[in-house]
């Protein structure tokens, strides 16, 4: 018991010495760059873009184009660090061939060679840069309202991704960061829109990260998940499901009730023409004239 006291004090004083350290801590904000250590950076990334992205988007990151005018790679001028975050970390660069469509992988490269590669494109003009994304700030129910509005057309409602034009697809986004999903955002990547401040503020942006990250591990509240597939996929398996379970009762109760007699031998049943009603009996087209004028 006398022992437990100071232990607790010194703890305190501990967390309290440690809180108050990170929270004057400049490397807690993003660390304002010396120019020296930005410029090795860049260095660094302009190696790495040498060997690896050159071949197609040229060694100055102008673009290249084929003897056809086709591009092999567009040019990055513009590109900002947001789209080389976005398409770095996603692994969709470097891709292994100009014909094929990028798509998510492993990362090629570790995360300090894509802080070095990053630096270097946005160093080649004024592109946007990597936004700030605070899911915590975010309200994830005001997220799932801009998330239908904006990205579930594309994107399907559960985030898992769907079917476009041409033959291309959205992707799923169970795999997507936050910051990933900032820098797509902001960039429109591919045949992605870009969405700017004026249609997504930071503080909305915030909101649908929240949003996916939330999808990515739903309470499934409607009871079983089925793969989370989407509602029409979905909706199908239940479809084909009770269909079959339709079928098979139908087939029971056929066997079961299979004596004839007990089906529509009865006068008046469905099925049979009573000869003592009227409207039954009466020949096609009988009746004209007397509801309506006849031509
Ligand atoms: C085999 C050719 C090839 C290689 C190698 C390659 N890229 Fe690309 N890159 C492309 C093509 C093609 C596109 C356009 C993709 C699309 O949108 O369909 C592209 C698009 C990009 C974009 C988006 C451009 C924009 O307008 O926002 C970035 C950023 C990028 N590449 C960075 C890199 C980096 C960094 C590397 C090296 C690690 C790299 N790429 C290697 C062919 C290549
Ligand atoms: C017109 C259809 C369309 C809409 C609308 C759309 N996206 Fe996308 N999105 C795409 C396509 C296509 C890609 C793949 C782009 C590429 O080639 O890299 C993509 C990629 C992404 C990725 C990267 C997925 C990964 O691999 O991690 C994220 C994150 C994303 N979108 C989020 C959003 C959000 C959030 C919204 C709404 C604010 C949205 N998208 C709206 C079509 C769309």
């Amino acid at each position: 018991m006398t022992l437990r006291r100071p232990s607790a004090l010194v703890l305190c004083t501990l967390a309290l010495a440690a809180a108050l350290t990170v929270a004057t801590s400049p490397s807690h904000a993003r660390p304002p760059q010396r120019p020296g250590a930005d410029a090795d950076l860049v260095e660094r990334g302009r190696q790495l873009f040498l060997t690896g992205c050159s071949s197609c988007h040229g060694v100055t990151g102008g673009g290249v184009r084929t003897r056809n005018g086709q591009f092999r790679g567009p040019s990055l001028r513009d590109a900002g660090e947001a789209s080389a975050y976005y398409y770095l970390t996603t692994g969709r660069m470097p891709l292994p061939d100009p014909g094929l469509p990028p798509e998510r992988k492993d990362p090629a490269y570790s995360p300090a060679e894509i802080e070095a590669l990053v630096a270097y494109v946005g160093s080649l003009g004024d592109g946007p840069k990597v936004p700030d994304v605070d899911p915590d700030q975010g309200n994830p129910a005001r997220g799932g309202v801009l998330f239908r509005q904006n990205c579930a057309p594309c994107h399907s409602a559960t985030g898992a991704g769907g079917a476009l034009s041409y033959g291309r697809s959205a992707p799923t986004l169970s795999e997507s960061e936050p910051l990933q999903v900032g820098t797509a955002v902001r960039t429109g990547p591919g045949q992605m829109p870009r969405f700017g401040r004026d249609t997504l503020s930071d503080a909305e942006l915030d909101s649908v990260a929240a949003y996916v990250r939330y999808l990515r591990d739903p309470d499934d509240r409607g009871g079983v998940a089925l793969g989370r597939i989407g509602p029409i996929p979905e909706g199908f398996f239940v479809w084909l499901v009770g269909l079959g379970a339709l079928v098979a009762a139908s087939v029971w109760i056929a066997r079961r009730f299979r004596d004839p007699v007990s089906l529509g031998s009865t006068p008046g049943g469905a099925g049979f023409a009573d000869p003592a009603d009227p409207l039954e009996a009466a020949p096609p087209g009988g009746l004209r004239g007397e509801g309506r004028d006849g031509p």
